[in-house]
């Protein structure tokens, strides 16, 4: 194995061997070193240890065609959550079809593996099928949403952990009053669409755990603090006009060496979250590394820092129960495409736990550690 000797910059004497790149880093003293090599305990475990479930989203494609991608899934996680099979943009090809078939198999490919699943999303402003704009009123829109997640959920009724009832209704450089969000949803129903779609939730499926999700919420800025701000009124109306929900998503979609993070104004809305006797969920976790220099163990090191500085934060909040990463590897992270921002040296970005090849990145160590340090829920 080439052996990069440590430089002047991360100078120093103890090394750790990282496996997966064959690579001797250089002394550097984050505690998470070590686990790459030393306990082979997968993040499912090292969560559940703490009353914590670890998971990541996927999709029935990478599982039925890549085993070996499937066989790391099922070691490292214990909640599937579908990355687009049950967005109504492939969910509902036509106003009068479901077309189940991919969310089918992957909720029984949880079953059989005993993986919680998560359902994602019943209502967003996006991934909406072409016909919805031509076919959906003001006079059918209630009909229309009200049937769609009775129908879903219905169906999945009792196999489903929690559902990401209502995803990113929140953003208030649209000017909107509550902070919300211009959607179809709002436009067509008003806010009342919110409560619309958690009541008929809840009466689908009584045991399902109902979450608002969102993103952007994680940094010390003027933007991101506004959305807090937003959120928490959102929250606070539907908690106190009774409205069945149970849990705040924090999408966590993070970005390294890009924003302030001040992990005491993160623990302050958490707990403001709590207290309205909400769980909260990180939803989406990923890490973009954008911002950081083209060498491959210089960014895998940020990457990992920013797992880490999050992650230790909110763990240190007992009603945060769940960590999911959007994505297991890095081979299938949606961040490559989708027009998303390709980095300026033109590599592919390096977001998630495990690398192309499959093998555990320092960030994997990161949420290892952050798993292991925290208190028990
Ligand atoms: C993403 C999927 O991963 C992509 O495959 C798709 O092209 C776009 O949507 N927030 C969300 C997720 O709530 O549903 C999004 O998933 C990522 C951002």
């Amino acid at each position: 194995m080439a052996a990069v000797a440590g430089t002047g910059v991360l100078g120093g004497l103890a090394a750790v061997w990282n496996r997966s790149h064959g690579q001797q880093l250089a002394d550097r003293s984050e505690p998470w070193l070590e686990l790459l090599d030393a306990e082979d305990l997968p993040l499912v475990e090292r969560a559940a240890r703490k009353g914590v479930l670890y998971g990541a989203a996927t999709n029935h494609r990478a599982l039925q065609g890549d085993p070996a991608f499937a066989a790391r899934f099922l070691q490292e996680c214990g909640v599937l959550v579908p990355e687009y099979e049950l967005k109504w943009s492939k969910l509902r090809p036509d106003p009068e079809t479901y077309h189940f078939g991919p969310a089918d198999w992957l909720v029984e490919y949880a079953v059989a593996h005993g993986l919680e699943f998560r359902g994602h999303t019943l209502v967003w402003h996006s991934a909406l099928p072409a016909w919805f704009h031509e076919v959906v009123t003001k006079d059918n829109a209630e009909r229309i949403l009200v049937e769609h997640i009775r129908t879903v959920v219905k169906r999945y009724a009792g196999a489903v952990h929690s559902w990401d009832v209502v995803n990113e209704a929140v953003l208030p450089g649209d000017s909107i009053p509550g902070g919300l969000r211009r959607s179809p949803w709002l436009d067509l129903l008003g806010r009342e669409y919110i409560e619309i779609a958690f009541w008929t939730a809840a009466e689908a499926d009584p045991n399902a755990r109902l979450v608002y999700n969102e993103f952007e919420l994680d940094y010390a800025t003027r933007a991101e603090e506004a959305k807090r701000r937003a959120v928490l009124e959102l929250l606070e109306r539907l908690v106190s006009s009774g409205v069945p929900i149970h849990a705040l998503g924090m999408q966590a979609h993070l970005r390294a060496n890009r924003y302030r993070f001040d992990p005491e104004v993160l623990q302050a809305f958490l707990r403001d979250v709590a207290n309205l006797g909400l769980e909260i969920y990180i939803t989406e976790m990923d890490v973009r590394d954008h911002r950081l220099p083209t060498s491959i163990r210089e960014r895998d090191a940020g990457v990992a820092r920013t797992y880490w500085e999050y992650l230790s934060a909110v763990l240190e909040v007992p009603q945060v129960k769940a960590v999911l990463t959007w994505g297991l590897s890095d081979r299938y992270t949606w961040l490559r495409g989708n027009g998303h921002a390709v980095r300026s040296d033109g590599t592919p970005v390096r977001p998630l736990p495990l690398d192309d090849q499959l093998e555990r990145k320092e960030a994997w160590g990161a949420i290892a550690r952050a798993f292991d340090t925290a208190d028990p829920r």
